[in-house]
């Protein structure tokens, strides 16, 4: 199977985000890249289930201060990506300037909140309180019983489906063979001089699937339920701007099993609704469940593994895949032509080699 591949000098295992980035990033170094999906078309795994947030505020945990510095790296580099992605392509990648509030419906949660604004500020990171009158004001869509926010001004989104298509056009573009349909069941039997591994959930130990259910919701009445991405106790909702919405998610460790359960859904919905209300009437287009590529320390693996030269992980960005897209495949690109970025994402830390 792997041998009717076209030739190439690098062959990118994984047509996501991560895989085209990569691919599209080394071919315009030079190299001969040939990228392999399995599923008929490309982003359709982790991709595909995205909201697309690029939250290194939202996302932030004081105990992962290593995917914390490469969040906010990857984010500061957003904005030049898509204007580039513009550029090469004409296609318009959704990346919006809009900011986030993380919202407390009740004392716990403002308890909760207010801890999370500390642990922000010393981290260094943008954060505004606000009483719940403010945060109403400039959302007026949430419920009268929203009692604080915490703005989070630089916290954006972009549209991964938009995102996938851009960077198959970029692909094709400069040059990389696209193959899909294609499955690899050992990436090490692939006969090119370097193999990157960017399958996402299905990438092997030590990455695991994490279940994740959302919904894709529409406002026939156009835009305006809200501008900024909500954060509450349970999920999030992302306005792509013109009435379109994400709604997600759950956090679920139940292996590779994508069904969209009752309880998913109305768990969601019950939550979004208690922060605006306004949600329920929005019509539903698509419920759905992905796979988030997790990893033991919720960090990528990114790097060239310890006990084979050829292979290089580009996988495992669970929650971050697509704020972390512009960054890994410039670290992978690096690695391709000879380079060995020292950074704290790299496979050593998992002893990845040991088991393969
Ligand atoms: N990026 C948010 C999530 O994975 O749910």
């Amino acid at each position: 199977m792997t041998k009717q591949l076209p030739h190439a000098d690098v062959a990118v295992v994984g047509g996501g985000v991560i895989g085209l980035a990569v691919a599209w990033r080394a071919r315009q170094r030079g190299l001969e890249v040939v990228l392999v999906e399995r599923e008929a078309s490309l982003g359709r795994g982790a991709s595909y289930a995205a909201a697309g947030m690029l939250a290194p505020v939202g996302e932030a945990d004081p105990q992962e201060r290593a995917l914390l510095a490469h969040n906010l790296e990857s984010a500061r580099r957003w904005s030049s990506f898509a204007d580039e992605l513009r550029d090469v392509t004409g296609v318009d990648v959704g990346y919006r300037t809009c900011g986030a509030l993380l919202v407390a419906r009740d004392a716990d949660e403002a308890s909760h909140v207010e801890r999370e604004r500390e642990q922000r500020e010393r981290l260094g990171l943008r954060v505004e309180r606000l009483l719940g009158s403010e945060a109403r004001r400039r959302e007026p869509a949430l419920a009268p019983g929203v009692r604080l926010a915490l703005e989070l001004p630089d916290d954006h989104a972009v549209e991964p489906a938009r995102v996938v298509a851009a960077l198959a056009e970029a692909c094709r573009r400069a040059g990389v063979e696209i193959v899909t349909g294609r499955e690899v069941s050992d990436p090490r039997s692939i006969p090119t001089e370097r193999v990157v591994l960017a399958a996402g959930a299905w990438s092997g130990a030590p990455v695991r699937p994490v279940k994740g259910q959302a919904l894709r919701l529409r406002d026939p009445a156009g835009p305006g339920l809200c501008d900024h991405v909500l954060r509450f106790e349970g999920g999030y909702l992302v306005p792509r701007g013109d009435g379109r919405y994400y709604l997600g998610a759950t956090v679920e460790e139940q292996g590779f099993d994508t069904s969209v359960t009752a309880l998913g859904v109305y768990e969601l919905l019950r939550e979004a609704a208690e922060v605006i209300p306004g949600v329920l009437e929005l019509e539903i287009e698509e419920a759905f469940a992905g796979l988030r590529p997790g990893t033991p320390d919720n960090a990528p693996i990114v790097g060239t593994d310890p006990a084979d030269e050829r292979i290089v992980w580009a996988t495992g960005h669970f929650r971050n895949g697509i704020l972390l897209t512009p960054l890994t495949a410039e670290l992978v690109a690096d690695e391709l032509t000879g380079g060995r970025p020292d950074h704290a994402l790299r496979p050593e830390r998992f002893a990845v080699g040991a088991t393969t």
